[in-house]
């Protein structure tokens, strides 16, 4: 079938590259040039792995293009995918000026029946909304909307595409419901789950609220741990055994971040309190995480015996987490505020995303990247792993004593034993370590 895709970010251009895969004819559009003629040479703008090597795949195969021109993509296309960001807005709510504006371009820009589909995260309505855009910019155009959340994590985004563990679809009429199962057709089909629209757009917050829940209640497991007492890691894995509540999501640290979970819960809020639902528990999920970035300061501070100024902290990690090169709401770069703030020296490191901080950072002066991760801990009064990079779970500890002469290390992703790096001679400190 031949699909459209409109926005190439992360979501777009893993949805449009994986279609490609299973074997549709995909015609990618972005506003942004300069990303498409990266993509149009081979070059993926983002950090995510594997995604390069498809896409050379689905070329060589003639399954995906990438183009500017909207009117020329959506020719022959019955269905349109808006993957386009969904920002959080000034009041928190969420942004829908860039979804709109991509449904008035396909109203205004087609001439044959279309299924108007949102991929980007949007709020119950938004269908709604979008049916009454369309139907006044092209009140002849034969069209349909429809909802179909992404739950892909960025640096597992193939793998979360390919293996779904559902596939949403909100639809108003039973057409959409067959379009739907032509475009998943490669998937087994009780993956697919029908609902109604307004549904489906629930079911994407309902899930990222609920997995931030489970964040920030560890977290708070981890508090309670760090003045009582106990193994939190022993905990965690104990409840996570426990097949009603499940394994994920259930290490401690320094709060979610990331282009979803914050500006999603918000968004979330905003709506209830709009419609005047209280939703208390997702209320305090803000309020717990907007607390872990002070309380991680904190801890450096208690751990650097009050002395943060003049420091120099080597700062493991600046992506939100491992594998991925967005450093939106990343807790890494938080932190790193405060401490340069409070006038610590910041040596950063980060396999992908030292590129897209720089801009995050231009304010500040006593910041340095490294490329090398022992290179960013020569002579740091403190080292902090603030990411869960693979490469920092595994780092060569004698290495490190040779590159720093204060051995403190500071585990904010409790990657470490801490016997064994007590034993190695570290003075290392964890989350949801007894004070
Ligand atoms: N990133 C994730 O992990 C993830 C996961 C699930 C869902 N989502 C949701 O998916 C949506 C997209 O997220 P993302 O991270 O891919 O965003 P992104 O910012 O990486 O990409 C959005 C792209 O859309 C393009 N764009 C904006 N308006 C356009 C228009 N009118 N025409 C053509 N291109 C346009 C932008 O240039 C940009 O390249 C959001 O709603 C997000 O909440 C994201």
């Amino acid at each position: 079938m031949k699909i459209t895709v409109i926005g190439s970010g992360y979501v777009g251009l893993v949805s449009g590259i994986c279609f490609a895969k299973i074997g549709h004819e995909i015609v990618c559009v972005d506003k942004d040039e300069s990303k498409i003629t990266k993509l149009n040479s081979g070059i993926i703008p983002i950090f995510e792995p594997g995604l390069e090597l498809l896409l050379e795949n689905s070329v060589k195969a003639k399954k995906i293009s990438f183009t500017t021109d909207l009117k020329t993509a959506l020719k022959g296309s019955n269905a349109v995918f808006i993957s386009v960001g969904t920002p959080q807005d000034e009041d928190g709510s969420a942004d829908l000026s860039h979804v709109l504006a991509a449904a008035k371009e396909i109203a205004e820009l087609s001439d044959s029946y279309k299924l108007i589909i949102t991929k980007s995260t949007v709020l119950a309505g938004t269908g709604a909304k979008i049916k009454k855009l369309v139907a006044q910019t092209n009140p002849q155009l034969d069209f349909a909307v429809a909802s179909n959340p992404e739950f892909l994590r960025e640096g597992a985004a193939i793998d979360d595409f390919m293996n779904p563990d559902r596939i949403v679809v909100g639809v108003e009429d039973q057409k959409s419901a067959q379009i739907f199962a032509e475009i998943y057709q490669a998937f087994a089909a009780e993956k697919l789950i029908v609902t109604d629209i307004v549904t489906a757009e629930l079911i994407k917050y309902a899930a990222n609220s609920f997995l931030a829940t489970k964040i920030a209640f560890i977290n708070e497991m981890a508090d309670l741990c760090e003045v009582v007492g106990g193994n939190i890691k022993q905990l965690s894995h104990a409840i996570g055994l426990d097949s009603r509540i499940g394994e994920k999501f259930l290490n401690p640290g320094p709060g979610f971040g990331g282009s979803c979970f914050p500006k999603d819960i918000l968004a979330l809020l905003n709506v209830a309190k709009e419609n005047k639902v209280d939703l208390s528990v997702v209320d305090s999920v803000i309020t717990s995480n907007s607390s872990r970035k002070v309380k991680m300061t904190q801890k450096i501070s208690d751990i650097l015996e009050g002395k943060i100024d003049g420091k120099k902290i080597a700062l493991l990690g600046l992506a939100f987490k491992g594998n991925t090169d967005d450093i939106r709401y990343s807790p890494a770069i938080a932190i790193a505020k405060e401490l340069l703030k409070k006038g610590a020296k910041i040596s950063a490191t980060d396999p992908e995303a030292i590129a897209n901080s720089r801009q995050e950072f231009l304010e500040f002066k006593n910041i340095e990247f490294f490329n090398d991760a022992f290179d960013a801990m020569k002579d740091a009064d403190l080292i902090v792993i603030a990411t869960e990079w693979d490469n920092y779970r595994d780092l060569d500890l004698e290495k490190i004593k040779h590159a720093t002469k204060s051995k403190k290390i500071l585990d904010l992703r409790n990657l470490y034993d801490a016997k064994k790096m007590k034993d190695s001679g570290f003075e290392y400190f964890h989350v949801g370590q007894k004070k």
